[in-house]
């Protein structure tokens, strides 16, 4: 560990040392699982070099993981492991040391005497049948099926409408102290990575509209690469599904010593990014355990929308826009219903897609994010080359690649880039595009003249809303393209659920 840089979490074993382990970790998460412990020893009270013997003298079963998921199916009971520590396993008994950062008589940067350490056991507070499939084949597919559910929770209890409270209005409990400071910063930094970017792109534009405060976009990555400029009067939003990625990670701590108040928006409650920032949202979504991440992405949206409800909560002349959105949140469960409904359709799409090299996406304005996620979900999970497009750029560059065989999906849904997105279908379509229009219900007959392109009809809400509707059939789609290609759904190959490396 002196030795070592960057973010780990290691687990050795030797041959020369029988039945022990050592665990160690530093950035990575790295949890303890405990099976059958004896109640007065779970129930809160301190838990130091215990021998994990059950009353018939059987040792406990331990287990080390880097996610509860891979636990909760064997025990609820877990240790979460700190930077700097290291669990030494022996015979059925734990240790857990703390390597301190003092100067070690040598010089060493790490104390060679090692402290240990005393830790109450936590609870899990999730359910194994959160992660069954039910009746689905797959997680992704059971993911993006339960999004009415999932986008329920994720509102329940920060709503507020009727009663006693006439007023329609927003609480989000984890950042009702620092709203001040937020409507006072000079900028909103959203960062994130992935699927987590897309969705603050998503709410970009209300954001704007409804703050008046001007919000930049970065890719945790990037922004590390560049050392790009974080001032003390920024506000930093980190969007995060797992709360562990390491990109994510470092760009918090480098906009830490920045000085700007950070925010969290993150689906793991006790993970590294909850933890770390000043404050924030749990987008409550339960466990996501799809590698392509889908009601994750359409939570994720609906609480940035809530952020700038809350964030524009004092300006009159919004009121209205502001409760129409309210009312479209309260419907939005039912709109995903109605648009789940596009199953076989998409399937059917699928079936024609399937031996395609490559798809482009068309999106603008609201739905600019829609573009990306839709490709990247395509080219995650059905291992196709996929493109987002920005439709306004469409003649500095892509215009060259279309020709009758590639086949393009235009997102047209009536939102005010509507006409500018008509324009670009027939100009698509002058150049023998092959076309897939996907548009509000009843829009058919306006957005594909002479009915020369596929149509996906999906249900009308508010504008801000409407990425979260539309992104369900491409989710749909990458699902149904990946089963007939024969890929693995819920593991796409070459990448991990929660990217805890650089
Ligand atoms: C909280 C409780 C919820 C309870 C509700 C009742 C938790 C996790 N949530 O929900 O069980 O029903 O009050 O009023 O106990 N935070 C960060 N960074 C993040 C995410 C969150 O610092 O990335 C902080 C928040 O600022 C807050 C706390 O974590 O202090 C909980 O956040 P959240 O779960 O969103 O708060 P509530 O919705 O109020
Ligand atoms: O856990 P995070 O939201 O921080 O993960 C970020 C990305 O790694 C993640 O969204 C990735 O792009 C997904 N596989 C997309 O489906």
């Amino acid at each position: 560990m002196r030795h070592l840089e960057g973010a780990y979490a290691l687990i050795f074993k030797s041959r020369h040392y029988p039945n022990e382990l050592i665990a160690c970790k530093r950035g990575s998460p790295l949890l303890l699982g405990v099976k059958e412990l004896n109640d007065d020893v779970c129930n809160g009270s301190a838990f130091h070099d215990a021998k994990f013997l059950s009353k018939n003298g059987n040792p406990k079963e331990l287990f080390l993981s880097s996610d509860a998921n891979a636990i909760i199916e064997h025990t609820k009971k877990v240790l979460v492991i700190e930077d700097g520590e290291v669990v030494h396993l022996k015979e059925g008994g734990v240790s857990i040391l703390k390597f301190n950062n003092d100067k070690g008589r040598n010089g060493d940067s790490l104390s060679a005497r090692p402290a240990s350490v005393q830790r109450a056991l936590s609870i899990l507070e999730m359910e194994v049948e959160q992660i069954n499939k039910g009746k689905y084949k797959h997680y992704m597919q059971k993911e993006i099926h339960e999004q009415p559910e999932s986008l329920t929770t994720t509102m329940r209890g920060r709503l507020l409408r009727g009663g006693s409270c006439k007023a329609k209005t927003v609480l989000l409990g984890g950042l009702k102290d620092h709203l001040k400071t937020i409507r006072r910063s000079r900028r909103i930094v959203f960062i994130g990575c992935g699927t987590s970017y897309n969705a603050a792109l998503a709410a970009r534009p209300i954001l704007e509209e409804l703050s008046g405060v001007p919000v930049t976009m970065e890719i945790a990555s990037d922004l590390l690469d560049r050392q790009g400029p974080i001032y003390r009067e920024d506000t930093a939003v980190f969007v995060s599904q797992s709360g562990e990625t390491a990109d994510t990670l470092l760009a918090l701590e480098y906009t830490l010593e920045n000085g700007a108040l950070c925010v969290g928006i993150t689906n793991t409650v006790g993970s590294v990014i909850a933890r770390n920032t000043h404050c924030g949202v749990h987008i409550n979504a339960g466990c996501e355990i799809g590698v392509a991440s889908t009601k994750a992405y359409t939570s994720q949206i609906v609480v940035m929308a809530m952020l700038a409800l809350a964030i524009g909560g004092d300006t009159i002349s919004k009121q209205e826009r502001r409760e129409a959105i309210i009312d479209g949140l309260f419907d939005l469960p039912n709109k995903i219903r109605e648009v789940l409904k596009l199953d076989q359709e998409m399937k059917d799409l699928a079936k024609l897609l399937i031996a395609e090299q490559s798809l482009l996406v068309f999106g603008r304005g609201y739905n600019y994010a829609t573009a990306l996620e839709g490709a990247l979900k395509v080219k995650e999970v059905a291992l196709m080359h996929s493109e987002g497009i920005l439709a306004g750029e469409m003649k500095h560059g892509p215009l060259a690649l279309v020709d009758e065989n590639l086949p393009i999906v235009v997102i047209a849904t009536h939102d005010a880039c509507f006409s500018k997105q008509q324009s670009v279908i027939q100009q698509l379509h002058a150049r023998k595009g092959r076309l897939i229009v996907m548009c509000s219900k009843g829009d058919a007959a306006s957005v594909c003249p002479g009915g020369g392109c596929r149509v996906i009809e999906v249900p009308q809400v508010e504008d801000c809303l409407q990425p979260v509707v539309n992104i369900v059939p491409f989710q749909l789609l990458a699902y149904h393209l990946t089963v007939l290609r024969g890929y693995n759904v819920d593991q796409p190959r070459n990448l991990a659920k929660s990217v805890t490396t650089q």
